[in-house]
């Protein structure tokens, strides 16, 4: 029974702002002090001394890994990196026509078909589901930016670790310490963010009880969108039309009194500084003063952006870098041509649709919200030929 205010209107949430849809212990996001835990450990604890791999089973199974227990899902993450070839098949028909985002939900969606386990809604399976979902995502994302730049896809290198394999995958060459260090970053920074939109919509198609390929595939729609994960690659292209860095202040002003969002500042629920900004701001300031031509323009650019922005809209206003404004040059700087930013995070944030969504399921219920009406009823149905 839904209760009516005094006006006899129902109180309506847009955006589902300030509505709690479900409870979970797998991360907690402190908007107003801009804090983040996975599982009660800190962000900044996770950057500094975890990897992807026990990132995933920390945000899966609720706590960190033994030594055998690291070492099995590892084994496991790794030996499910394979394609099928019709994936393959796939990737490489799309690639150079749609978005590598669409390609990764398309192939996502693809995959369910070359699993046997697809209708077993046993928690063993899904769980099975899970690692293989988050361990291909990798390679497809890997083989779509091959075969965008018109090269042939590798297969995946076992001995590697997920971050170095997903590198190796797209570069052909084992990465740079360096490298490996940013990505190993973003990948733990990006894997998981409470019920916002993306991992809501993988709920959303779930709770209908349809497979994890589907519930996953809704997820990686919902997160294209340039005001979600899409902003990353938004902001880079912002950062490369400002061009000189002496141009920042006047186009985010001239761009603030035209109404326009500035991508990658602002969120729903941090009222603070994002800590996963902070994190990749930190490569920025080294770049700054870096050797390489556009890295350099590009952390400038960033950094004078940031500065103004906290400036005008910071303490006023809430609105804060979030963790896709830094995210494009530091990408750049790893080797990552821009239109892979996203599917990247994808990726990573598979492992937290994945806790989300076998969490959930422990207790199921569909999702149906209401709508309030406001048409006619019971009008004349006036046959075709008689209307106006
Ligand atoms: N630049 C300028 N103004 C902004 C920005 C921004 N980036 N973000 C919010 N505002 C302003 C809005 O214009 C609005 O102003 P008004 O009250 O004068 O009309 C006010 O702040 C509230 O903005 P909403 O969009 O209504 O707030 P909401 O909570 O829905 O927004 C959102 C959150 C969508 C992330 C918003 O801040 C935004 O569009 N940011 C840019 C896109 C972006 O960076 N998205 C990534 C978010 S992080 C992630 O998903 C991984």
């Amino acid at each position: 029974m839904v209760e009516l205010g005094g006006n006899g209107l129902p109180q309506i949430s847009k955006g589902l702002e300030g509505v709690y849809v479900t409870s979970s212990s797998i991360s907690k996001v402190n908007g107003q002090e801009g804090k983040l835990y996975y599982r009660g450990f800190s962000i900044e604890s996770l950057s500094e001394n975890s990897n992807f791999e026990e990132v995933v089973y920390l945000l899966i199974n609720g706590s960190l890994p033994s030594k055998p227990q690291l070492d099995e899902i590892t084994a496991q993450l790794s030996d499910n990196r394979d394609l099928p070839d019709g994936i393959i098949k796939i990737i490489k028909e799309l690639s150079g026509k749609g978005h590598p985002m669409d390609i990764l939900r398309t192939a996502v969606s693809a995959l369910s078909s070359y699993d046997k386990e697809v209708s077993d809604t046993s928690p063993a399976a899904n769980m099975n589901k899970s690692l293989r979902i988050i361990s291909k995502m990798s390679s497809i994302v890997a083989a779509t930016g091959r075969f965008v730049s018109g090269k042939e896809y590798i297969a995946p290198d076992k001995s590697l670790d997920y971050v170095e394999n997903f590198l190796y995958m797209l570069n052909g060459e084992r990465p740079s310490a360096e490298q490996a260090d940013i990505m190993r970053n973003m990948f733990i920074l990006h894997a998981e963010h409470s019920t916002n939109a993306s991992t809501f919509g993988t709920l959303v198609a779930g709770s209908t009880l349809a497979d994890i390929y589907s519930a996953i595939t809704a997820g990686i729609s919902v997160l294209k969108g340039p005001l979600h994960g899409g902003a990353d690659e938004a902001a880079l292209r912002m950062m490369r039309e400002i061009g000189d860095p002496e141009n920042t202040e006047s186009y985010i002003e001239s761009a603030l009194e035209g109404k326009k969002k500035i991508m990658g500042f602002g969120h729903r629920v941090y009222k603070a500084y994002d800590p996963r900004a902070k994190i990749i701001k930190k490569y920025l300031v080294k770049y700054q003063n870096g050797q390489f031509d556009e890295l350099r323009k590009l952390a400038s650019i960033a950094l004078r952006a940031e500065k103004l922005m906290i400036d005008k809209l910071g303490a006023s206003r809430g609105i804060w870098p979030n963790v896709d404004f830094f995210a494009g040059p530091v990408y750049l700087a790893a080797g990552i041509p821009p239109e892979l930013f996203t599917p990247i995070f994808a990726t990573s944030r598979s492992a937290g649709w994945c806790a989300h969504m076998l969490d959930y399921w422990k207790d199921n219920k569909l999702f149906r919200p209401l709508e309030w009406y406001t048409g006619s009823i019971d009008l004349e149905y006036i046959p075709i030929e008689k209307r106006q």
